[in-house]
């Protein structure tokens, strides 16, 4: 549904461009729940500028093309266009909940507001839309009813959540959608994000760093190092069987109850744009390094069926 084809993108800043984006390929596909991931500084938040086409704050495609196309192939729409359908196809869950709310308005009128879309509203029905959509947030009904500051942390991130789903677009995505909310709330979010998307089949797109995230709900995962692509399948190869020795690190890094042995993270940070590593950018960090991982910075490669990985000892790792 939508394609990214080869993609370097960045922002140009005085000190040079940083190409938080480089070399990227994916896409995502219809109905499914795509899940983003990578420690901070990686790219995410950049790639999922690029899914729905928010070309703002200096961000430009430097090459390659991304692309949105319906599920027969016959209609195609470039990611400078993307804008033009926000609310339609595209339905973004910003991260501030406190700052994407009007504070001085009404939740229903927020929503009313939302994706209105040049078209002359059909008031009555976008209303009972919005009780309906309220409803499958657990939402009690006066909630339409308050102001932003009258709800929790949680209530206003569920009616984030609720403002984008409501207008039915083809895809929501959502950047760090609980990373500023207790484990109990974030449960009850993620489990009505899947709730509105098993209703309405769209397909999601989820940033998080949280592994534990993905794997409560994502259909496929993309890993992210440095702005690269190092791995990219099934939520399950990816974090049961991980290839890419980047996804390694991040999966041993997780706690695991009852489990009281220390846990394997990753030593060192990643690279800074303006200095990259030659050869594979992880290498540094890398427990599998060998000489000629500074000679490539590897694309990725087909690796048993379900995945891609980018990394030159992909083989032997697992053989
Ligand atoms: N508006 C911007 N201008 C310049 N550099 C930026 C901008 N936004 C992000 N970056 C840089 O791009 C890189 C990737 O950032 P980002 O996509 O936000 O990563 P993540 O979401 O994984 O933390 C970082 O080095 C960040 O400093
Ligand atoms: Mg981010």
């Amino acid at each position: 549904m939508i394609v990214v084809d080869n993609v370097v993108a960045g922002y140009r800043t005085p000190s040079g461009i940083v190409k938080a984006v480089d070399r990227v390929s994916l896409e995502v596909r219809d109905g499914e729940i795509l899940g983003i991931a990578g420690e901070s500084g990686c790219g995410k938040t950049t790639l999922l500028k690029l899914l729905y086409g928010n070309l703002a704050d200096g961000l430009e495609i430097l090459s390659g093309r991304v692309y949105w196309r319906d599920p027969d192939g016959r209609r195609t729409i470039e990611c400078a266009d993307f804008r033009k359908h926000w609310w339609e196809i595209f339905s973004y869950v910003p991260q501030g909940s406190m700052s994407a709310l009007n504070p001085l308005m009404r939740i229903a009128p927020q929503m009313l507001d939302a994706g209105t879309g040049g078209t002359r509203p059909d008031m009555a029905a976008r209303r009972a839309r919005i009780a309906k959509t309220m409803a499958e947030l657990d939402l009690p009904e006066r909630t339409q009813r308050l102001y932003p500051h009258q709800l929790s942390g949680g209530m206003r991130q569920r009616v984030l959540i609720g403002l984008a789903a409501y207008v039915d677009p083809d895809v929501v995505l959502a950047d760090e959608p609980t990373t500023a909310l207790d484990v109990v709330v974030q449960r009850q979010i993620l489990e009505n994000l899947v709730r509105l998307q098993r209703a309405r089949q769209n397909a999601i797109v989820i940033v998080s760093h949280d592994l534990g995230l993905h794997a409560q709900i994502a259909d496929r995962v993309a890993v992210l190092y440095a702005g690269r692509l190092a791995e990219i399948g099934t939520a399950d190869a990816v974090l049961h069987r991980p290839a890419h020795p980047y996804t390694q690190g991040l999966v041993d890094a997780l706690p695991r109850l009852g489990d009281k042995r220390p846990r394997q993270g990753i030593d060192g940070r990643p690279p800074d744009f303006m200095a990259m590593p030659q050869g594979c950018r992880f290498r540094p960090r890398c427990n599998r390094a060998i000489e000629a991982c500074a000679g490539v910075d590897p694309d990725p490669q087909p690796h048993q069926g379900d995945r891609t990985a980018a990394c030159i000892r992909l083989a032997e790792a697992t053989a």
